[in-house]
């Protein structure tokens, strides 16, 4: 019997409407759209604005997108998996509300929290389940709302994030296409570069916690900076070495969307021109858990069936994983 793999079969994103370029952060904070285009590549960023909209509103209208582009009844999805650090409640599941939102009502569903690599972590995790015969529709979300957790006085982060999210289906083939290969590592001592300090088990929220502002995101950048290129970059090479790929046979590289920088040391690393490179850093800063998706689904037109692409992230926890991936529509 020839092997299940897990295909992509669909790609979907959204984004809100509202745009902060770095021109209105130049009037928040004391910084420059020169600064920030030199260090991140960032020009503007979504931001979600409403009373009462959240992470799940955001994963709920790419799924709907999703659904619809490809025919799928919401009833039929057997498998949700959201992938986000600013999960609507600490509980339940954003993934369950996102499913309630969208009409999956048979879906058993549940969230990741792997940062940044968070949506490489849920699409290897999903494909397991459809690899061994489970289920056979499964929806992966990358969702964040990055501006609820962002401190607009503090100009080290407010620059770099914003909010999206993105939907992935996967479903069952036997051709030679889908998730072929997945790299995925953990290093919990580099928790103390990158978190959220209180609102945990280790720092519940008080009066105090609010005023010392930790409940937003807590970045050292340059430790960051570093282990991100490395780690990005070694995990992108060595997915390609084990698998005898070289740089002719790929067709995309798709990086999380942290910074240009990281993107493009990534990129020559394996080898990879600039023209092979999904990028749309400046137009979303660092959405999480949605950068991959929505490159996905930006660049969906262009993609041909059986073409290589090298999904990379890294995040914090520490968390980085590539994916190989056969394209196959
Ligand atoms: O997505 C998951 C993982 N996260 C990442 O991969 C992010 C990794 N880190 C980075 O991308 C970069 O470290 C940053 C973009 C966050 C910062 O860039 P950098 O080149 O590492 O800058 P820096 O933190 O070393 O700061 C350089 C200077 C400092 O001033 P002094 O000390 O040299 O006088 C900062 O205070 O730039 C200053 N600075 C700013 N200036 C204008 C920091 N933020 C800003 C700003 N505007 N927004």
């Amino acid at each position: 019997m020839s092997k299940i793999r897990a295909k992509i079969s669909g790609v979907h994103g959204w984004v809100p409407p509202y745009i902060l370029t770095n021109k209105e952060l130049e009037t928040m904070v004391e910084t420059t759209d020169e600064w920030i285009m030199t260090r991140t590549g960032i020009r503007e960023r979504h931001i979600l604005k409403g009373e009462g909209l959240a992470t799940s509103d955001m994963g709920a209208e790419a799924v709907k997108g999703l659904l619809e582009k490809t025919g799928t009844n919401p009833e039929d999805v057997d498998l949700v998996i959201c992938a986000t650090v600013t999960p609507d409640m600490t509980f339940p599941a954003t993934a369950n509300i996102i499913s309630d939102k969208a009409g999956m009502k048979n879906a058993f569903s549940f969230d990741i929290n792997a940062a940044c690599s968070g949506l490489l972590f849920t699409l290897i995790t999903a494909s397991k389940y459809v690899e061994t015969g489970m289920y056979k529709k499964v929806v992966v979300i990358g969702a964040d709302m990055m501006s609820s957790i962002t401190d607009y006085t503090a100009r080290e982060t407010c620059v770099l994030f914003g909010d999206a999210a993105g939907a992935i289906l996967l479903e069952p083939t036997t051709e030679d296409v889908g998730i072929m290969d997945s790299i995925a590592g953990t290093d919990g001592s580099g928790r103390n570069y990158l978190h959220m300090k209180s609102g945990g088990s280790l720092s519940p929220p008080s009066h105090e916690t609010v005023d010392a502002k930790e409940h937003f995101i807590y970045q050292e950048g340059q430790p960051v900076f570093k282990f991100a290129v490395t780690r990005m970059a070694d995990v992108s090479a060595e997915i390609m070495e084990r698998n005898n790929l070289t740089a002719d046979d790929i067709s995309y590289l798709v990086p999380h969307q942290a910074n240009l920088r990281i993107i493009d040391a990534t990129a020559r690393r394996m080898g990879v021109g600039k023209e092979k490179v999904m990028i749309n850093i400046d137009r979303y800063g660092n959405t999480t858990d949605a950068t991959i998706p929505l490159c996905l689904w930006e660049w969906e037109d262009k993609l041909k069936k059986g073409d290589n692409i090298i999904l990379a992230a890294f995040g914090g926890g520490f968390t980085w994983g590539s994916i190989w991936v056969k394209w196959a529509y």
